[in-house]
């Protein structure tokens, strides 16, 4: 039997007029049904939200920690039924999805050590000048108001737990919208979030339908929106509301490059097994997966049929089986865009090694070679199990080739050369430079973003909760410094 699934609003669980279905990608099963809230219940959650924000932002910091603390808890004790929801809703392998548990485990549990640390003050004497003497500022942080969480389907739970938990971790109330394809694992989070002791008002999970998101973006009440997803949907929600605060995390077609001193057989089998690995984790829907391969002339012929057999190598199938690495894209729909992009590829001369057929929502793992610059997936991020071959001579010319992109999230840097990884870090027009490894690699307490068309701020606990609140500067006076 399949349950209903009810919302959380304003901390407390509450059925719609109305429900949608969420199905798997992989058998088109039911996998729950959702209910879907009313317009005067997304009223109710902000006029909450609004109303607590001042009460939230006061709450001592050990209340926030605890909370939050609890969370990364029962995460930890529900990894394996989680993991199986986040499996059946969104396609990923239950292997990835075991990780994307752990992780959101460790979001919340570095978002609870920086409420403890964070926005102690710092003080600053004035007396520096004969106008400020006897003066000292003190700043401390105050969140900027209530936050509207946009989350993606790709990570239903870690990156929902992005949003929620610097959010709680600097006071600051937030309504997330999860993913339309994926919202039960959102809704867990609301599940373990009711067991804590936060203010009512302080936290909502609405799975509002995409088409009635405008008014929730316009309304004022909430000056912050957090998004992750498409850069069409994010640039279009930030041309909406130039006045707000917005945060996007936006694609990426994430470049490896492998050097020239990258050359012996297992730095070789290194490189190609961790590409293979992370251009088809989770189908290759992942921003900062592996799209785009550089590889210097002097390793490019032994490179390219490593990386081939690791693709081949690559499990597909049924996203349940522990074995599986490569389960289906989101929807049937994603998987005929990738089809399509493939196919215009070879039409215009690539070569196409490996992959190319699709099944269903799934897509084979796939690798080409000589892709004409101009054809779609040479210019756009594919989010699917696609990854393009690329021969450069030396490595101002592999620095140039990833930044040939209107993208930079990520860069994946295979050298052994410090200097070099130097040059990289100021070279390459990305958020982050990953040396020695792919562009995905990616730590939830570090900074993560984009340059360029790949998003505005940063996430990463500690930077999430600095985008979330603002300096606010105390001027003490006729002090005895
Ligand atoms: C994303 O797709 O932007 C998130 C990647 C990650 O958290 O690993």
């Amino acid at each position: 039997m399949t349950s209903t699934h009810a919302f959380w609003l304003a901390g407390r669980q509450v059925t719609g007029e109305d429900t949608f279905d969420v199905t798997s990608p992989w058998d088109g099963r039911l996998v729950g049904k959702v209910g879907v809230p009313t317009d005067a219940q997304v009223e109710e959650a902000v006029a909450a939200a609004y109303a607590v924000r001042d009460e939230f932002a006061a709450t001592p910091a050990h209340v926030r920690a605890a909370a939050l603390d609890h969370v990364s808890k029962r995460l930890a004790e529900r990894t394996e039924e989680i993991a199986q929801l986040i499996s059946a809703e969104n396609g990923k392998p239950v292997k990835w999805a075991r990780g994307e548990v752990g992780r959101a485990v460790s979001v919340f549990r570095f978002a609870a050590e920086e409420a403890r640390r964070f926005n102690g003050g710092e003080a600053q004497r004035l007396d520096t000048d004969a106008g400020g003497q006897g003066r000292l500022a003190l700043t401390r942080r105050f969140p900027k108001g209530v936050v509207l969480g946009i989350a993606p389907f790709n990570f239903p739970l870690n990156l929902c737990a992005h949003k929620i938990a610097p959010a709680i971790a600097v006071g600051a109330p937030i309504i997330l919208k999860p993913a339309p394809a994926t919202p039960l694992s959102g809704l867990i989070l609301g599940e373990l979030l009711a067991e804590t002791d936060l203010p009512a008002g302080s936290w909502s999970v609405l799975p509002v339908p995409n088409d009635r998101m405008p008014a929730l973006v316009q309304d004022e009440r909430l000056p912050v929106i957090s998004f992750t997803g498409s850069d069409k949907v994010g640039y279009a929600i930030m041309d909406s509301v130039p006045r707000k605060h917005c945060t996007l995390e936006l694609g990426g077609n994430g470049a490896a490059v492998v050097l020239a001193d990258y050359a012996s057989d297992a730095d070789l089998d290194w490189a190609a097994n961790r590409i293979a690995t992370f251009s088809n984790y989770q189908g290759g829907q992942s921003c900062i997966s592996v799209q785009r391969v550089i590889a210097d002339a002097s390793v490019y012929d032994r490179l390219l049929p490593r990386i081939v057999a690791a693709v081949e190598a690559q499990v597909t199938g049924d996203p349940s089986d522990a074995r599986t690495d490569v389960g289906p894209l989101v929807s049937e729909d994603a998987a005929k865009r990738v089809e399509s992009w493939v196919k215009e590829a070879v039409e215009a001369g690539a070569n196409l090694l490996t992959g190319g057929d699709r099944d269903g929502a799934s897509y084979a793992p796939t690798v080409l070679t000589d892709v004409p610059a101009d054809v779609t997936l040479a210019c756009e991020e594919v989010f699917g199990p696609v990854l393009t071959v690329q021969k450069v001579d030396g490595e101002a010319a592999a620095f140039a080739a990833v930044n040939d992109s209107k993208y930079g999230l990520q860069a994946g840097v295979f050298t052994h050369d410090l200097q070099v990884a130097f040059r990289a870090h100021r070279a390459l027009e990305v958020g982050g430079v990953v040396i020695g490894d792919v562009p995905s690699y990616r730590a939830d307490q570090m900074p993560y973003g984009g340059a360029k068309q790949s998003g505005v701020g940063r996430e990463g606990v500690r930077f999430a909760m600095e985008d979330y609140t603002y300096e606010r500067v105390l001027v003490l006076t006729g002090l005895a410094l």
